[in-house]
């Protein structure tokens, strides 16, 4: 397997000064849980790696994985660990739906932290810090160990997570490769995010590259509504949880409308699907708790929820 230490662009060719290590002092892979958390996007066994240790983003950004299943290496692309199944491909380019579209815009990707989410307040989200401190709450079961941020867009609590302290790693993962810039924006100019356990991973949250229950809590900030599949994702995140595991999400909830019949509000909600799914309270409990979670409990004020469910 080849390491990737080739092609290196200057931005990131700055990363190696924040290992302790020289170039010739690469080391085979160390057997970190860290580590054996990755896993192929096509099979999903462990990824193999290559590179120097640590789960840090420069120590990944010198490191080459690949699978020994499909045998086909993954490596990072800028700042973050391309994780997706297409990854590498020449030739293929495979279009994606508006609402993913939309986030993998520079420009939207640069808004996003500047205004765009703290527009959400109008809707009755309370706010970053608030947010936060409900999610640390329902993670409580969690602490200590490894966090994935599913959709974390320009990880503005992906940094919040590493920053507490109160994990043993934090993985910032999102499809849009803008969006895992602008984190990379953020975190660049504080040493203590290039040397702590905190990664970043391009990867779709229908395809978690990570091994069946090696992840103890993951966290989908104001993404569901997001996500093409809400059920595949769902599925894909109760897979990787282990047992115990908590998932705590926030989104947009839709209210059960008197008014219209279920034939017409079903028909609305195909046509907005397309742009964004908003799901009513009891639709959001009702898959959590088909993809095999327990302990399903919420919160809601205005248009905001906040859910959180675990793994049996
Ligand atoms: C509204 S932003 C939420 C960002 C952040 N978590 C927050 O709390 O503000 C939604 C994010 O979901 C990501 N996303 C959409 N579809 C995805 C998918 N299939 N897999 C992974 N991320 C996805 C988008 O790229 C975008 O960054």
């Amino acid at each position: 397997m080849n390491c990737h230490v080739q092609g290196v662009s200057a931005n990131c060719a700055n990363l190696y000064k924040y290992l302790d290590i020289q170039d010739s002092s690469i080391e085979k892979k160390s057997n970190d849980q860290e580590l054996e958390l990755l896993a192929c996007p096509i099979c999903y066994t462990p990824l193999i790696r290559e590179g120097p240790p640590g789960f840090n983003v420069p120590a990944i950004y010198w490191s080459g994985f690949q699978c020994q299943k499909c045998l086909k290496s993954y490596s990072s692309k800028e700042i973050f660990l391309d994780l997706t199944i297409t990854s590498g491909t020449k030739d293929y380019v495979e279009f994606k739906p508006f609402k993913i579209e939309l986030f993998r815009n520079p420009i939207v990707s640069f808004l996003y932290e500047r205004g765009w989410r703290q527009s959400f307040s109008k809707r009755g989200f309370p706010g970053l810090d608030e947010e936060f401190k409900m999610a640390q709450e329902y993670f409580k079961p969690a602490e200590g160990g490894i966090l994935v941020d599913v959709s974390c867009g320009s990880g503005l609590f992906s940094r919040k997570f590493a920053k507490s302290g109160t994990y043993s790693a934090v993985v910032a993962l999102d499809l849009s490769e803008n969006m895992l810039r602008q984190c990379y924006d953020f975190i660049k100019k504080d040493d203590n995010f290039l040397t702590a356990k905190f990664s970043l991973v391009r990867a779709d949250v229908s395809r978690l590259p990570f091994s069946s229950g090696s992840v103890d809590a993951v966290h989908a900030g104001a993404a569901l509504h997001c996500w093409p599949s809400p059920s595949n994702a769902v599925a894909e995140i109760s897979r990787i949880l282990r047992s115990g595991g908590v998932v705590v999400g926030t989104t947009f909830v839709s209210f059960e409308s008197r008014i219209f019949p279920p034939q017409i509000k079903r028909k609305f909600r195909q046509l907005m699907s397309t742009i964004f799914t908003f799901l009513t309270e009891k639709e959001i409990a009702d898959l959590f708790n088909s993809c095999g979670f327990v302990n399903y409990t919420c919160k809601i004020q205005q248009h905001f929820i906040i859910f959180s469910a675990q793994k049996p």
